[in-house]
């Protein structure tokens, strides 16, 4: 991370440069581990398009992992993968799916990130990626289509998993509500939803990591100025919204962001269930 005088000249900075920056800073940081291996060198630059810091494999391999054990994801699951980004956890799952003959398909507003996984999934048919010019005031505010008016790129009923990681973060309740509607038309019966949040509880709201402040009825954003950066939302509203799209939450596990944590992902992982027919 960087040291805390740049990012607090950073953040005032519009998010695409405060973006462009930070994925420059991540790219010097991955350097060492793209020149000691090669398989390593087609990795997509972050300056490019920033789906946050870390190493891209081991967060990929880590998300994969979390689908895994908490989701059931299994090697034959058609799956969707909301704001799937440059393709940091579709890398890891396309060698997954080739083994039990699943499938997948990843939107994001990113342009340029669909571009460059297109290209490096080519010799993948099972994998195919869309973009959809969806505004969001971090990521696209330049965008034409609005959150409550997106369709996923998928037939009714013909998705096994779901999944959005780190999307969430970054979205109002209002696209959020859509977006959980969206998941439980293109799941088939008994299907499954994981997404991760900051969950807000009375006494969860800041850490050392995160201090949250009042945005609207039921969230709270890091920066008010550009609220899309980091949105916790209230528990009873995301549990209201999954409801209210016709999914049962199966669980909730509480993220590093604020401990205690019940298991080692950042955020809080939610999985809901599309009930059978
Ligand atoms: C923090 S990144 C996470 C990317 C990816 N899910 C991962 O874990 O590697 C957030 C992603 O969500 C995308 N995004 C934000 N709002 C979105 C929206 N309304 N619809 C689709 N994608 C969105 C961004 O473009 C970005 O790629």
């Amino acid at each position: 991370m960087a040291p805390r005088f740049v990012r607090k000249l950073a953040s005032f900075a519009p998010p695409s440069v405060r973006r462009t920056l930070a994925g420059a800073l991540t790219d010097l940081k991955s350097l060492p581990a793209r020149l000691a291996d090669p398989a390593r060198r087609g990795e997509p630059w972050a300056f490019v398009h920033n789906v946050g810091d870390g190493d891209f494999v081991a967060v990929g391999a880590q998300l994969v992992r979390h689908l895994r054990d908490h989701a059931g994801l299994r090697p034959n699951d058609r799956v969707l993968d909301i704001g799937c980004g440059n393709g940091r956890v579709a890398e890891p799952l396309a060698d997954l799916l080739a083994e039990g003959g699943g499938s997948y398909v990843g939107f994001d507003l990113s342009r340029l990130g669909i571009e460059a996984c297109r290209r490096r999934f080519a010799g993948r048919p099972y994998m195919r990626f869309e973009h959809l010019d969806v505004w969001n005031g971090e990521y696209n505010a330049h965008g034409r289509l609005a959150e409550a008016d997106v369709v996923f790129p998928a037939p009714e009923a013909s998705i096994d998993l779901v999944f959005a990681t780190s999307v969430f973060t970054h979205m109002r309740m209002s696209g959020m509500r859509r977006y959980l509607a969206e998941s439980a038309r293109v799941l088939a019966p008994g299907g499954r939803l994981a997404f991760t949040a900051f969950a807000l509880d009375a006494d969860r709201q800041a850490s050392e990591v995160f201090a949250f402040r009042p945005f609207d009825e039921t969230s709270m954003a890091i920066d008010l100025r550009y609220p899309e950066r980091a949105i916790g939302h209230q528990r009873p509203a995301i549990e209201a919204a999954a409801a209210d799209a016709g999914l049962t939450l199966r669980a909730s596990l509480n993220g590093l962001w604020a401990p205690p944590s019940a298991y080692d992902g950042g955020q809080d992982l939610f999985v809901a269930e599309k009930p059978a027919a």
